[in-house]
């Protein structure tokens, strides 16, 4: 520990990006043994300044100041050998290898085998094992990657980072996938690590958690620091007003949709596989939004997909304006007007080397090109610059590659890839995962927009708030059973969580 008693400081780090400067004279002291939380919207920078920490950027300016040592990464390697781990926003596992071997990648345990090094795979499994056995995590280290769920991958991500031992742990969004129940594990784990005097940066966009885990709060706007504060001294509303510069009054939008007609039929759904969910059965009207409330692991994401045509289903029916319907993939769905946004949306949701662009018009190709076959760019362009300034797209241009927006605007050209299919049936799963409060608001405003213009949505939702602010009736699953459907104005928060326990022990 340096003498003045900082795990880590970071002094006036400035990060210039082009067309961007990310980062402006930023400085933070973390306190080892102290959770020290970032907060600010999407974009301003709150992942940009923890890669320069993590070696990943190099600072235009500025100095980082390790126990009391001066240091400046050339990689993450370096950071990882200095004592810091990161666990990051966009997940990147390796899908075909164990779990095992995404975790202890770079660095197998060996052993001799006459002039060779072999991979100690016997060791690897039993430090996996124990890893997990002291985090209190069940996973299997033999699985592959690919099988896992986004909730245990990020679980996997966190052991990964226990594991380095590290001084400082750099958590991005560690939460945005799990549980309430995995939140408050692995807030365990944090206090846990804070008690052994270990320094946790942590950035999540959900008020309570910060309030909950953090010791100190920085918040940042437009690459710039605003201040640090006490968590103690600070609220859900001062949080936002300093994150915004403004104060956020409602946080749901007026809705003025009536349900109409019964749009879509649902009757005894059964997946063909015999764990996920069965014998489901709803109706979705014109104009109405159906909230999809339950625990990660109730099939939710499941149920949907095959409702798109991405899953099997073994029996049951699905009527469209009354008629029966066979939707075999995403392109049939697609006709029959539904639109699909996934959870997951590094795998199944951008294609990170494309522009913000062709990201937004990916999905509605087909629109765009005119009789001679020719792609009508001009046209394109002005619906992607229309529907990034609706939803405030955070980007230098539309010409720039998503993978260099933050997350959260990430996340709102996808959104906006989907708005310009006109679908008439809209499906979002997660849809405000990883966003900030403002963009929440904008994105909840079009959600109600769309379904006063007659469309139809279902949200799957794990966070209640949003739910009971936003649905006209909330269908609750249990272990991949439908176990009830509330109306939005009599459903509370205590009905919901009692139907999404229904068959747990
Ligand atoms: N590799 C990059 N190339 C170009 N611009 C980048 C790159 N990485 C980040 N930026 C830009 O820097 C700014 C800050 O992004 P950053 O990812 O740090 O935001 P954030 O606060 O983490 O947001 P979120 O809450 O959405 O994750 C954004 O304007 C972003 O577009
Ligand atoms: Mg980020």
């Amino acid at each position: 520990m340096s003498e003045n008693g900082f795990a880590v400081e970071m002094r006036a780090i400035t990060k210039v990006f082009p067309g961007v400067k990310a980062l402006d004279d930023v400085s933070i002291q973390v306190r080892p043994g102290s959770v020290h939380a970032l907060m600010g919207e999407n974009g301003a920078g709150k992942s940009t300044l923890m890669k320069c920490l993590f070696g990943i950027y190099e600072p235009d300016e500025g100095q980082i100041v390790l126990g009391g040592r001066p240091v400046a990464f050339a990689g993450a390697r370096q950071a990882l050998d200095a004592g810091i781990a990161m666990i990051h926003q966009e997940l990147h596992p390796i899908p075909f290898m164990s779990v095992a071997e995404n975790i202890w990648l770079g660095r197998y345990p060996t052993r001799n085998f006459g002039l060779f090094k072999l991979v100690n795979k016997a060791k690897m499994l039993r430090d996996t094992r124990k890893l997990f056995e002291d985090l209190r995590m069940e996973i299997d280290p033999k699985t592959w990657v690919q099988n896992l769920s986004v909730s245990k991958i990020q679980s996997m991500e966190i052991a990964k980072a226990v594991s380095y031992n590290a001084k400082v742990i750099i958590m991005d969004e560690p939460t945005s996938s799990l549980t309430e129940n995995e939140v408050k594990h692995l807030f365990g784990i944090i206090r846990k690590l804070r008690s052994e005097g270990i320094a946790i940066l942590y950035i999540s966009h959900k008020m309570e958690e910060i309030l909950e885990i953090s010791d100190e709060v920085t918040i940042m706007r437009d690459g710039r620091r605003v201040g640090t504060y006490p968590a103690k001294e600070l609220t859900t509303d001062l949080i936002i007003n300093r994150m915004v510069g403004r104060d956020l009054v409602h946080r749901f939008p007026p809705r003025e949709n009536v349900p109409g007609e019964v749009v879509m039929q649902v009757e005894g759904l059964t997946s063909t596989n015999p764990r996920s969910f069965r014998d489901v059965s709803f109706d979705l009207r014109r104009g109405e939004i159906l909230g999809l409330g339950g625990l990660v692991g109730a099939q939710r994401t499941e149920l949907v997909e095959a409702i798109f045509g991405l899953r099997g289903i073994k029996s049951g029916e699905i009527r469209i304006g009354g008629k029966r319907v066979a939707i075999q993939n995403a392109i049939q769905a697609k006709r029959h007007k539904i639109a699909l946004l996934t959870e997951d949306r590094r795998t199944t949701g951008i294609f990170p080397v494309l522009s913000v662009l062709d990201n937004t018009l990916i999905a509605n190709i087909s629109t765009y090109i005119g009789r001679l076959l020719l792609l009508d760019r001009r046209r394109g362009e002005g619906d992607v610059r229309r529907s990034v300034e609706m939803l405030r797209v955070k980007t230098p241009s539309a010409a720039t590659l998503i993978q260099s927006l933050s997350g959260g605007n990430q996340q709102k050209v996808i959104f906006a890839r989907w708005l310009l299919t006109e679908p008439e049936i809209l499906i979002l799963d997660e849809p405000t995962r990883g966003i900030d409060v403002g963009a929440k608001y904008e994105i909840y405003t079009i959600i109600a927009d769309l379904a006063k213009r007659g469309k139809s949505v279902i949200m799957i939702s794990s966070e209640m708030p949003e739910l009971l602010g936003m649905s006209d009736r909330i269908m609750v699953m249990c272990e991949g059973r439908a176990t009830g459907i509330l109306d939005g104005k009599a459903a509370t928060q205590e009905r919901i969580m009692e139907l999404a326990t229904q068959f747990m022990s």
